[in-house]
């Protein structure tokens, strides 16, 4: 799998880092609030993990399988609700938990569907940012890293299913999807 990777832009210990830090400043700001923390299936499974386990306060956990891509390097661009949450959100602090922001699709979709649902206030965390992937206007309000514009996998994140499974972030080598 490693021989598919072209560059490894961050390391799985570089990673840990980051996430032990963004878990402890969620902390901060989400302690005596009891957020729904809510993973985005199925990229954001890892980080989800990894991220509450360096939150030391009282929350809840859901998971939403959302879908946009399918087995190709770009967006479709329609945005499909896979699995629904099984806890109403309403008067809820929401946090989003997801792996990449890239064109920004999936999330403007989710954030609209959760206000929808009256969530007293909803905020995204992202490990991965990809700021040129944008066609709407939308930023996370915690992000871990921003990343070139490269296909990237790994930690979570797939291409056509694969690679989810490795512990850091790399480069996808084009020949891989061009074959
Ligand atoms: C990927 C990724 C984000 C979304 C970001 O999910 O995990 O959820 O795309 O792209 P966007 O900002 O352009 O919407 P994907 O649709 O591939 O599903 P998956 O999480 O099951 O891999
Ligand atoms: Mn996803
Ligand atoms: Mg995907």
């Amino acid at each position: 799998m490693l021989n598919d990777i072209q560059e490894v832009l961050y390391d799985a210990e570089q990673i840990q880092q980051k996430v032990k830090e963004l878990g402890e400043q969620l902390s901060r700001d989400f302690n005596d609030r009891n957020p729904l923390v809510i993973c985005i299936l199925k990229g954001a499974f890892i980080f989800m993990a990894d991220l509450v386990k360096n939150m030391d306060i009282p929350l809840e956990l859901d998971f939403m399988a959302i879908s946009s891509y399918g087995a190709s390097t770009k967006s479709s661009g329609v945005v499909k609700i896979i699995k629904d949450l099984d806890t109403p959100v309403e008067g809820r602090d929401v946090l989003i938990v997801e792996d990449i922001i890239d064109s920004g699709l999936t999330l403007s979709y989710l954030i609209d569907v959760l206000e929808r649902r009256n969530a007293k206030s909803v905020t995204v965390a992202t490990l991965f940012d990809k700021p040129a992937g944008r066609t709407v206007d939308l930023e996370a309000d915690y992000t871990g890293f921003t990343l070139p514009d490269a296909f990237v996998v790994g930690y979570g994140l797939d291409y056509a299913e694969r690679y989810r499974n490795l512990p850091l972030i790399g480069i996808l080598k084009p020949e891989v999807y061009s074959k």
